[in-house]
């Protein structure tokens, strides 16, 4: 990450982890940093994925594909390292392909030239305050990262509850050479989306390809 870069995200820790939580990321998380990926295997990634709950579902139900995790809030980190390891803290055999980046996905994707044929970004921060605009990660500038690292036919799947980032990351798309679908996926649960801070009906999502 540039220096002068800004922050995107609120904070990186929230409240004491438990002494399992603090043993995970000593020792679990090393071991599985996405680095050194295996050429031949698809790879998915999410970015901002909270808890872990939508990056799990992904990982049990493509198990052929490699899927990577972006989130600097350890906490979320620690939950997801929680649910993907057994008692003996071992990884469990379904959540074998999964990797995790525990910080600003843009200090990962600058280092690799990996190209994605998924990524996911849901509910990421949508900085309601004008004066916070310049906060959102998916900007123009952002966006454009992004499409460098999609494979041919890759996609970038965003979704919010909050509508106004929505037309917002519309109108930055434009700024870029991605092609925008808007579409009728289901609800996607995530810890956030129950949270439904927007007040919005439902969340609302988008494909974006070059
Ligand atoms: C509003 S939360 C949504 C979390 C989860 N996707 C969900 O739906 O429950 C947005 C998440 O994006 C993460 N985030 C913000 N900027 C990020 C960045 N530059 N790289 C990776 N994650 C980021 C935040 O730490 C936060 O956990």
């Amino acid at each position: 990450m540039e220096k002068q870069e800004i922050r995107t995200f609120g904070r990186r820790h929230g409240k004491k982890l438990s002494a399992r939580q603090n043993i995970l990321l000593e020792n679990i998380l090393p071991t599985i940093q996405p680095y050194d990926l295996p050429i031949n295997t698809g790879l998915i990634m999410e970015i901002g994925f909270g808890a872990g709950e939508h990056l799990r579902e992904i990982s049990r139900e493509k198990p052929g594909k490699i899927i990577i995790g972006a989130e600097p809030f350890i906490n979320g980190v620690a939950s997801l390292l929680s649910a993907i390891t057994d008692e003996n803290n071992s990884i469990r055999s379904e959540y074998k392909n999964i990797r995790i980046f525990a910080d600003d996905v843009r200090k990962f994707l600058r280092d690799t030239d990996s190209k994605f044929e998924q990524i996911w970004v849901l509910h990421p921060d949508p900085w309601p305050k004008a004066r916070h605009e310049k906060r959102r990660l998916l900007n123009a500038d952002f966006l454009t990262l992004l499409s460098k690292h999609l494979t041919r036919n890759g996609e970038i799947i965003i979704g919010t509850d909050h509508w106004e980032y929505f037309d917002w990351v519309i109108n930055q798309t434009k700024k870029t050479p991605l092609k925008i679908s808007l579409t009728d996926l289901d609800t996607i649960h995530t810890r956030y989306q129950e949270k439904n801070k927007a007040g919005t009906k439902n969340p609302k999502y988008m494909i974006l390809k070059n």
